[in-house]
C-alpha cells in the first residue's frame, strides 16, 4: 500500500489506472481506523481493482467548540489498518493541502437535510461534510464511494448530493459495525472512561426496545420516544442531545410509524457526543439504509 500526501501524486497515480479501465474504490474516512472502517475497505477490495482510503480530519466539519483540535490521529496505525484490509493508497493530505485558501473559498450548500437531527446541534457540519467529499470525489474520481449507516444523516445527504449533482459515482452504505455489547463502533468511543464506556450501550439498548415495541404492535411516535429516553435515563452520565422517529428520506418528524422510519438518537456520554441509528418497519423488522436508498434512487444506476 502507498501512502500518498499530494492531490498531484495521488491524481497521477490513478490516471493511468482509469484509463486503462480499473475500477475504482474509496473509503473516505478521518482517520483512527477501526473494524467499522476495515469492513468497509474489505467490501470496497471485492467489489473493485483499485482501492482507495483518504484520512483527513476535515477542519470545516467542526464547529469551534468542538473536537477538532483533539480528534484521535494515529497515521502509523492508521498504515497497518487500511493495508490489512485491502487498500492500495492511503491519502493523507495536510489542511492546507485540502484548503489551499484556507477559509476563503466555495463551499456545498446542503439543503433542507442538513436542518434537522446532528445538522440542528451542529449548524455548518454537514456543509463542511459535503464540500470535503466533493474535493475528495474530484481528487480521486472512484466509480463507487463507500459510507457506514452509523453516520445515516451523513450517507443520505451524500447520497442526495451525488444525485441532485450528477455525480458520475454510486454510493453504497454498509450497515454499523458494532462492538459484542451493541456500542456503534467510533473513532470517538476512546474518550470514555471505563464507566462511560459501560454506560454507552444505552444508545443501542434503546434501539433494540424501539424495535420490540414496534413488534408488540406500539406505533406512536410520541410514545415510543419516550420508551427510548427511559432507557437512555438509566446511565446516569447520558444526557440526550436528540431522540427522533422521521421519515427516512426527508427527515421530518413522524406522528405514527406506519411506514418505514429512521430512529435516530445522540447523547451525550458524559462529556462525549455519540449517536446511533436503526431503520425499522412499522412490525419492528429492521431495514437496511443502502437497500432503501437503492428502491428510492436507482434510476441512474
Ligand atoms: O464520516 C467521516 O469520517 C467524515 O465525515 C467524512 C465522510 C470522511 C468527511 O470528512
Amino acid at each position: 500500500m502507498e501512502l500518498v500526501k499530494t492531490v498531484r501524486e495521488i491524481r497521477t497515480s490513478l490516471a493511468p489506472l482509469r484509463r486503462r479501465g480499473a475500477r475504482i474504490g474509496f473509503v473516505p474516512t478521518m482517520g483512527y481506523l477501526h473494524e467499522g472502517h476495515a469492513s468497509l475497505i474489505r467490501a470496497a477490495r471485492r467489489e473493485n481493482d483499485v482501492v482507495v482510503v483518504s484520512d483527513f480530519v476535515n477542519p470545516t466539519q467542526f464547529g469551534p467548540n468542538e473536537d477538532f483540535a483533539r480528534y484521535p490521529r494515529d497515521l502509523d496505525r492508521d498504515r497497518t489498518v487500511a493495508a490489512a484490509a485491502g487498500a492500495d493508497f492511503l491519502f493523507a493530505p495536510s489542511v492546507e493541502e485540502m484548503y489551499p485558501d484556507g477559509a476563503g473559498q466555495f463551499f456545498v450548500d446542503v439543503g433542507p437535510l442538513a436542518g434537522h437531527l446532528c445538522g440542528r446541534s451542529r449548524p455548518g457540519h454537514f456543509r463542511g461534510v459535503a464540500t470535503v467529499v466533493t474535493k475528495l470525489f474530484n481528487i480521486v474520481q472512484p466509480h463507487v464511494a463507500y459510507f457506514g449507516q452509523k453516520d445515516y444523516q451523513q450517507a443520505l445527504i451524500l447520497r442526495r448530493m451525488v444525485r441532485d449533482l450528477f455525480f458520475p459515482l454510486r454510493i453504497t452504505v454498509y450497515p454499523t459495525v458494532r462492538e459484542p455489547d451493541g456500542l456503534a463502533l467510533s473513532s470517538r468511543n476512546t474518550y470514555l472512561s471505563p464507566t462511560e464506556r459501560q454506560e454507552a450501550v444505552v444508545l443501542y439498548q434503546s434501539l433494540q426496545e424501539a424495535g420490540r415495541s414496534l413488534a408488540a404492535g406500539e406505533r406512536d411516535a410520541t410514545r415510543l420516544r419516550h420508551r427510548m429516553e427511559e432507557v437512555v435515563g438509566r446511565a446516569d452520565s447520558s444526557r440526550v442531545d436528540y431522540i427522533e422517529i422521521v421519515d427516512p428520506l426527508t427527515l421530518l418528524p413522524l406522528e405514527r410509524v406506519e411506514k418505514p422510519a429512521l430512529f435516530a438518537l445522540a447523547v451525550f456520554i458524559g462529556k462525549t457526543r455519540l449517536i446511533d441509528n436503526a431503520l425499522f418497519d412499522p412490525s419492528g423488522k429492521e431495514l437496511s439504509a443502502d437497500e432503501l436508498f437503492n428502491r428510492t434512487w436507482s434510476e441512474w444506476e
